[in-house]
C-alpha cells in the first residue's frame, strides 16, 4: 500500500483506564491495517467513540458528543461506538444515532478492520459477543504516553456490587497468562519506559490458572528496567498476606494503593454487596500501612445509595477521617438499569439535594484532611519522575512514589526522567517543587 491510499482514524476515549488500553489497543492494530491517526474528527474517515456506562452523566456525554459527531464528520466517514455503553445499549445505539454504523462491544475488538470494510460498504453492525478467550495477545498496542505504560492484566468482573454495570459490559472475570504479561512488560522497557500500571477491573484477584497477584508482582518488578510498578483498582478482599508481602519485598512496587471504599457504613457495604464490612476495611488499610511504611491512600465512594440515612453517610464521613485518604474520588450514585440497586424500593431513594449535600460534605472533609497533610510535606525531598508538560506556567508536570502530583520548572528534555526535587509550595492538592541535587551530608570539621 503506498502513502496516499492509507486511511485515517480518529479515536475518542472516555471512563477508566481500561478503556485508554483499550483505545490503544485498537489504535495499534488499526496502524497495523494501515491506518494514520489523526488528532481531530474532522478530517477522519474513520471516528471510533470508545465510551464508558459506569454513571448516567458519562452516556450523556456520549450521546451529546455523538450529535455533535453528526455535523463535523465529512461525507462517507464510519462512526463507530465501542467500549462499555456500545455493549450495554447494542442495536439500540444505531437506532437511536443514524449515522453510527458500528457498535462494538469490549470483546469484538478483533476484527475491527473488517467491521470498519463492512460499514465503508454501507453496512451497519452490532458485535456485542463476550469471548472470554480474548486479551487482544497478538495486538500491538499504540501507547498515547510515553513514560509510563498502563498494561492490561485482567478484564471483566465476577463481584456483584449491586450498582454496578461493569460486569455486564465487560463480563466475567479472566486472567492473562503471566508469560505473555511479562512479554509485554519487556516490550515496554525496550521502548524507553521504567513505569507499568497493571490494570484489572479487582487487580488483585488476578489468576491465571497458575500464577496470582503476588507472582505477578513479584515477576513484573523483576523486569531489569522497570523502576515503578503500580496496579489499579484492587478489591480489599483480596489483599492476601502473600499479596502485601510481594508488594513489601518488590522494590519497583509504589508506596500508593487506591483502595475502593464506597461507603464507611456497614449496613451500605452490605447493600451494595461490598463483601467487607467497615472494620475489615480500615484491618486492610492497617495491614498495608504496617507493611509499606509512607503509604500513600487514595479511594472510591458513592453518596445517596439507595437506603443511606444521615448515620450511614456520617459513618462515610468518619471512615474517611480515620482512614486519611490522600484524594478521594466521589460519586453520586446513578442508577443503572439492570443491576440490583434499582430494585430497592423507591421509598430508599435519596433526594438529589440530599445527594449533593453529602457529596459537598464529602468532598469538604477529604480535601481538608489531605490538606493539613500536604502542608505538613512542605521541605520534604521526593523522587520524580517527569511526565510532561504541566497545564500552566511553563512547568512541568511530575510524580512521586506516593503520587503526589508536583509542578517544577525545568525544559522538556527531562520528560521521563528521575530527578530528586524539594517540596516549596503547594495549592493544597498538588506541588510546587525545586530541583535538588542530592549530596552525602558534609563531614563535621572540627
Ligand atoms: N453510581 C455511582 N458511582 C458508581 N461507581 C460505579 N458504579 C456507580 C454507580 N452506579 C463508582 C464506584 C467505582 C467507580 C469506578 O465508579 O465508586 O469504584
Ligand atoms: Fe471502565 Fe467501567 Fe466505564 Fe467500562 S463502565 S469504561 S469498565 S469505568
Amino acid at each position: 500500500m503506498t502513502d496516499t491510499q492509507r486511511s485515517t482514524v480518529y479515536i475518542e476515549t472516555y471512563g477508566c483506564q481500561m478503556n485508554v488500553s483499550d483505545s490503544e489497543l485498537m489504535l495499534g492494530k488499526l496502524t497495523a491495517c494501515g491506518y494514520d491517526s489523526v488528532p481531530q474528527p474532522d478530517t477522519a474517515d474513520v471516528i471510533l467513540i470508545n465510551t464508558c456506562a459506569i454513571r448516567e452523566h458519562a452516556e450523556q456525554r456520549v450521546m451529546g458528543r455523538l450529535g455533535e459527531m453528526k455535523n463535523r464528520m465529512k461525507r462517507g466517514a464510519v462512526l463507530g461506538v465501542t467500549g462499555c455503553m456500545a455493549q450495554r445499549l447494542g442495536a439500540q445505539i444505531l437506532e437511536r444515532a443514524r449515522h453510527v454504523s458500528l457498535v462494538i462491544g469490549p470483546d469484538g475488538y478483533r476484527e475491527l478492520p473488517e467491521l470498519i470494510d463492512s460499514a465503508r460498504a454501507g453496512l451497519r453492525t452490532t458485535a456485542t459477543e463476550f469471548d472470554l478467550e480474548e486479551h487482544y495477545e497478538d495486538f500491538r498496542p499504540r501507547r498515547f504516553e510515553g513514560v509510563k505504560a498502563w498494561i492490561p492484566v485482567q478484564r471483566g468482573c465476577d463481584y456483584r456490587c449491586t450498582y454496578c454495570i461493569v460486569p455486564t459490559t465487560r463480563g466475567p472475570e479472566r486472567s492473562r497468562q503471566l508469560a505473555d504479561v511479562i512479554r509485554e512488560v519487556h516490550a515496554v522497557v525496550e521502548s524507553g519506559m521504567s513505569e507499568v500500571v497493571l490494570l484489572g477491573q479487582t487487580v488483585n484477584s488476578y489468576f491465571d490458572g497458575r500464577h496470582g497477584f503476588a507472582d505477578l508482582l513479584r515477576a513484573v518488578g523483576a523486569v531489569p528496567g522497570i523502576r515503578r510498578l503500580r496496579f489499579t483498582s484492587p478489591h480489599p478482599n483480596d489483599f492476601s498476606p502473600e499479596v502485601i508481602r510481594a508488594m513489601a519485598e518488590t522494590p519497583a512496587v509504589c508506596e500508593h494503593v487506591h483502595l475502593p471504599m464506597q461507603s464507611g457504613s456497614d449496613r451500605t457495604l452490605r447493600r451494595m454487596l461490598r463483601r467487607y464490612s467497615r472494620e475489615k476495611y480500615l484491618e486492610c488499610v492497617a495491614e498495608l500501612r504496617r507493611a509499606i511504611p509512607g503509604l500513600a491512600l487514595t479511594t472510591d465512594i458513592i453518596v445517596g445509595f439507595p437506603g443511606e440515612t444521615e448515620e450511614d453517610f456520617s459513618e462515610t464521613l468518619s471512615a474517611a477521617q480515620e482512614v486519611g485518604f490522600d484524594d478521594a474520588y466521589t460519586f453520586k450514585f446513578s442508577p443503572r438499569d439492570g443491576t440490583p440497586a434499582t430494585r430497592f424500593p423507591e421509598s430508599d431513594r435519596v433526594a438529589d439535594e440530599v445527594a449533593s449535600d453529602r457529596l459537598a460534605r464529602l468532598i469538604a472533609t477529604v480535601r481538608s484532611g489531605s490538606r493539613e497533610r500536604n502542608f505538613g510535606a512542605l521541605g520534604q525531598r521526593y523522587e520524580v519522575l517527569v511526565e510532561k508538560p504541566a497545564r500552566r506556567g511553563g512547568l512541568l508536570q511530575a510524580k512521586t512514589r506516593d503520587f503526589k502530583t508536583v509542578m517544577l520548572p525545568g525544559d522538556q528534555s527531562l520528560i521521563g526522567k528521575y530527578l530528586m526535587v524539594e517540596l516549596t509550595g503547594t495549592t493544597g492538592s498538588t506541588f510546587l517543587a525545586r530541583q535538588v541535587t542530592e549530596r552525602l551530608p558534609l563531614p563535621i570539621s572540627a
